[in-house]
């Protein structure tokens, strides 16, 4: 029974869905799930098990930023036997072409991250999917006509950040669409594990012109990201 999550053995699958939100993991097990078991709710940080078309799969939050997202990937992949984890959650565009509600299919992270910083001293290492999920998802996401891209994100540590403008302008130059606090630390740990990860996003506001989706609107575009997130997984 692991210190945060604290589950039996066995109640978890070995493939994860990992929306930021714990509520949003209540709403996907209560919508998209049969089947369903409530595994944890330690720090109200809900993890349910369900089946998906037959397949087993569980849904666990993740709260907001790499400190928080590792801990529950961390327990999940060192003391559950998880082997697949795809972040289901949403990023703010600061690149033209991705506009809001489109999904991103993050192909890599740059990252302001202390945590990597102390993790790989003297080195910037490169946090990338795996390969094969980012291949299903942009066929997925073709087949479900789903507006997306396919790109960068910057992974922050802060998200009021003095110096949020200096640095999207700067990595915007190499490419990078849009901000989330989360993803760099999902590729990394899942890369030390020999583990599948992917993160998509549905673009919730911008950074260009401060617009935001409607709680409405997040929710339809959220039940595209994970219906898109349960047929790869
Ligand atoms: N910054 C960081 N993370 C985010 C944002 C943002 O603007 N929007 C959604 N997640």
């Amino acid at each position: 029974m692991s210190l945060h999550i604290g589950a039996q053995a066995g109640e978890i699958a070995d493939k994860v869905l990992l929306p930021g939100d714990p509520l949003r993991a209540k709403y996907i097990a209560e919508h998209f799930l049969n089947g369903v078991s409530c595994y944890t709710e330690v720090r109200g940080m809900y993890g349910f098990t369900g089946f998906y078309e037959g397949k087993r799969v569980s849904v666990q939050g993740t709260g907001m930023g790499i400190p928080s997202i590792g801990i529950y990937i961390h327990e999940l992949m060192a003391e559950y036997g998880v082997q697949t984890l795809i972040r289901v959650g949403t990023c703010g565009t600061f690149a033209p072409q991705l506009k809001l509600r489109d999904l991103l299919i993050a192909s890599g992270s740059t990252h302001d991250s202390a945590v990597n910083a102390n993790r790989f001293p003297n080195l910037s290492y490169s946090c990338v999917p795996d390969w094969q999920l980012l291949v299903r998802a942009i066929e997925q996401a073709r087949k479900l006509s789903v507006p997306f891209q396919v790109g960068q994100v910057l992974t922050m540590d802060q998200f009021y950040d003095d110096h949020t403008d200096e640095k999207v302008k700067l990595v915007a130059k190499y490419g990078c669409m849009a901000c989330d606090m989360e993803t760099a630390e999902l590729y990394t740990q899942a890369a030390g594990m020999g583990c599948h990860a992917l993160s998509v996003m549905t673009v919730s506001d911008s950074l260009i012109d401060g617009s935001q989706v409607s709680a409405i609107e997040r929710q339809t575009k959220f039940d595209d990201m994970v219906r898109l997130a349960l047929e790869i997984i």
